[in-house]
């Protein structure tokens, strides 16, 4: 049994880290099985799920979409918010049912909330039904986990603390067949005050741009229209090999892998250079979409966030990404009800939305999370005046949503066409400012890129009609 433990998971050290291999010798468990897994949280964690399914399916599991009929289902966990925490304890509830009817059934728990103490306590004390429990680092480790809590029908917990090497040749199986993420740098090292993850994801590594290339020129022949880069904080790639190659270089590497479309989340201002600002607006497959998360307006607030800006420090380079990328969308997070955030505090940051008029905005209320430094801050703000900030927030936000909308009416973008929307007859797709469009078509269209003109906005999607021209 190995258990997480938060003293070792802070830890950053400058150790090389070497690159492992994946290999797998169980075979055939999973034979006449079928599993289910639950995602939860961010594009991580559904790209470790595309590798999860690609790992039971070597192992002979077939997928089920319907949980209730599963042999094996896998809770792939968020612990950002409380409500992520909630969402995957409910669901556990729920599967304790399922396994007193079917003794069977084979019950696993991963992702970042296997990395906390008090997660892992609480499933020893109260869920010791639960199979097995694996944690962020040792994903590639499934396949001898599962062959234990299979064959011993007893509960395994294998959880890493620390972040072990880099392990490549994991295999992948995409939910999507035209849209890939491709992981260019793992975990954290920036330790905002109020997030867990630096200390779920561990420290930051970077993935090789060898690696990196080789994949997306795979993705490249096998058809693939878009590649998203996925890291926490994808700007500081390359800064822990010290090799002098950073994210501008790997942007301008991957666009001449003439890929159509780049995008790449999530960028945190600090790190974000003028060099890599021109690269965007050179190449152009790399998407004029930017998410670039604020957090608060209040330079009070930001300090104590840890955030290592100002607000002037981010209107600055707001304005130089509107300057010179062309028809660039820009996205943000914000957070309301940090400890000791003050009705003016909050003003400034509605101030700083009414300067940047964001073409899309995640808003969440401050949650307070184990372990991090924010969670031993004085907080006196009730949880009612929080909410209220929310929605005085959420108010002002989606009404740059529908005004950038609105001034998209009557122009040809461009759209990668994704498949059928659920409620009408319609295609769907997103522009190249990664904006949610519907319009009437055939499915030929489907993983294709057409240009599209806008006749309608709404606040969070956008009405068109193909243009042929
Ligand atoms: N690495 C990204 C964000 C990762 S988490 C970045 O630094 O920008 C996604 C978003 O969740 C964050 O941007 C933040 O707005 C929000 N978030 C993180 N921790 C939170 C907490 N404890 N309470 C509320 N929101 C939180
Ligand atoms: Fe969390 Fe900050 Fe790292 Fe983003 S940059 S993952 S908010 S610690
Ligand atoms: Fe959640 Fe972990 Fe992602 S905490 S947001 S799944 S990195």
């Amino acid at each position: 049994m190995n258990l997480p433990d938060y003293v070792e998971a802070r830890k950053r050290t400058k150790q090389k880290l070497a690159i492992e291999h994946y290999s797998n010798d169980v075979k055939e468990i999973g034979k006449g099985k079928t599993y289910h897994i639950k995602t939860y949280g961010c594009q991580m964690n559904e790209h470790d799920s595309e590798n999860i399914k690609a790992m039971l399916e070597e192992l002979g599991f077939t997928n089920n979409d319907d949980y209730l009929t599963s042999d094996l289902v896998l809770l792939n966990t968020c612990s950002i918010r409380e409500n992520a925490h909630n969402k995957a304890f409910g669901m556990l509830g729920r599967l304790k049912h399922l396994k007193e009817k079917n003794p069977n059934l084979i019950v696993g728990l991963c992702g970042c909330m296997a990395q906390e103490e008090g997660v892992v306590k609480e499933i020893l004390e109260k869920y010791k039904w639960v199979n097995f429990v694996f944690g962020t680092h040792n994903l590639h480790r499934l396949p001898y986990i599962l062959k234990e809590a299979v064959e011993k029908n007893t509960s395994e917990i294998e959880v890493f603390s620390k972040e072990g090497n880099i392990v490549e040749g994991i295999p992948v199986k995409r939910d999507s067949k035209y849209k890939a993420f491709v992981n260019i740098i793992y975990g954290c090292d920036k330790f905002c005050t109020y997030c867990i993850v630096p200390f779920t994801r561990g420290g930051q590594r970077s993935r090789l741009k060898e690696d990196i290339i080789k994949e997306v020129e795979g993705l490249v022949k096998d058809g693939y229209m878009e590649v998203t880069l996925l890291g926490q904080n994808v700007n500081a790639y390359g800064k822990d090999l010290d090799l002098g190659y950073g994210m501008e270089e790997l942007l301008e590497e991957v666009s001449k892998t003439n890929i159509p479309r780049i995008r790449f989340v999530t960028s945190h201002p600090w790190d974000f250079t003028d060099k890599m600002i021109e690269v965007i607006s050179k190449y152009k497959n790399i998407m004029p979409a930017i998410h670039l998360p604020v957090q608060s307006g209040s330079n009070r607030i930001l300090k104590l966030m840890g955030r290592r800006y100002t607000k002037e420090d981010y209107l600055t380079l707001f304005n130089k990404m509107k300057e010179r990328i062309p028809n660039v969308s820009i996205s943000t997070d914000i957070i309301v009800g940090f400890p000791g955030e003050t009705e003016e505090d909050f003003l400034e940051t509605l101030d700083l939305v009414n300067k940047c008029k964001f073409d899309n905005a995640f808003t969440f209320i401050y949650s307070k999370r184990e372990n991090t430094a924010a969670a031993r801050l004085q907080d006196d703000t009730s949880e009612e005046e929080k909410e209220e900030r929310l929605y005085r927030l959420n108010e002002v936000v989606n009404k740059y949503f529908l005004e950038n909308n609105q001034k998209l009416v009557g122009k040809v973008v461009p759209v990668l066409v994704e498949g059928v929307s659920d409620k009408k007859n319609e295609l769907y797709g997103y522009t190249d400012t990664n904006k949610l469009i519907n319009f009437m078509g055939a499915e030929s269209y489907i993983g294709k890129i057409v240009n599209v003109k806008i006749t309608s906005a709404k606040t969070w999607s956008l009405d068109g009609e193909l243009d042929e021209g």
